[in-house]
């Protein structure tokens, strides 16, 4: 877990993606790039095409025409270094919690002992000390989540895909999480691309956001944070709630008035 990554510079050119023929594009001309370690927000209403261009990100699926390229290298299906949270954390029922977070360096053909030490080491990380013999049924939505933010982080991806995974939790959770992710990306030299429709949700975790707008989906402005919004002082406080502000005037720039207080 000492390994830090450089980050991956994600490059997306002309992406466009039809999911029948006939049917209307689910994204049309798509193109933007993404730094090393960079933190990007996705935000926009339901169906504007936020998932699928996670997926074609994740090389879960392939666009119908353009390109991701990950340093250079064209994407061409989905790899360990690229890994995907989706809303559900889908744990392995029958498992403990160690077993969980181990699963990936298990396939990957791990010793045990190396394994056990790592497991370890990922709980710390993601605050879980010395829950790995606990059932995974018996933790909490929140606990479960960063069960399954310990198993994505086990094989050092360059790129953490995130498709509205605090959504199903309380707010207090939800917000605990949030600075968790963003400060392990941070550390761990992770690029993050978060799909959300909560704007105070993008705020806190992004560097900037891709406001994408739908029918076909395509990518509508793009914002720039320029505050470190980590810490929680005063003065961040305020930068939180001016950026907040921004995000919320070009939401109703795309969607129209009103639009944004029924984001979240
Ligand atoms: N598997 C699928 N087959 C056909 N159409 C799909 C599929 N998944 C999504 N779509 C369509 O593509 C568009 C974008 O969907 P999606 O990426 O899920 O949006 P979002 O994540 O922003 O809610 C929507 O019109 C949706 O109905
Ligand atoms: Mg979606």
């Amino acid at each position: 877990m000492k390994r830090r990554n450089i980050g991956a510079h994600i490059s997306v050119r002309d992406l466009c993606h039809r999911y029948r023929r006939h049917e209307e594009l689910a994204l049309s001309g798509i193109s933007f790039e993404i730094k090393p370690c960079e933190s990007i927000a996705l935000v926009g209403r339901s169906g504007c095409g936020k998932s699928t261009l996670l997926h074609i990100l994740a090389g879960l699926m392939s666009p119908t025409s353009g390109s991701v390229r990950i340093d250079g290298a064209l994407v061409s299906g989905p790899s360990p270094d690229r890994i995907v949270m989706f809303q559900q954390p889908h744990l392995l029922p029958w498992m403990s919690v160690a077993q969980n977070v181990g699963l990936g360096l298990k396939f990957a053909g791990e010793a045990r002992h190396e394994r056990d030490e790592k497991v370890k080491e990922l709980l710390r990380l993601v605050d879980l000390d010395g829950f790995g013999a606990r059932n995974v049924q018996e933790l909490s939505g929140g606990q479960q989540q960063r069960v399954a933010l310990a198993r994505s982080l086990a094989t050092h991806p360059e790129v953490l895909l995130l498709d509205e995974p605090f959504s199903a939790l309380d707010p207090v959770t939800r917000r605990s999480l949030q600075r968790d992710v963003r400060r392990i990306a941070l550390d761990g030299g992770i690029t993050l691309v978060v799909v959300t429709h909560d704007i105070a949700e993008a705020v806190a975790m992004a560097d900037r956001a891709f406001i994408m707008a739908p029918n076909p989906g395509r990518l509508a402005e793009i914002l720039k944070f320029d505050a470190d919004l980590l810490a929680g002082t005063d003065r961040e406080r305020e930068m939180f709630v001016s950026a907040k502000a921004q995000l919320e005037s070009a939401f109703e720039r795309t969607y129209g008035r009103g639009s944004a207080a029924a984001a979240d």
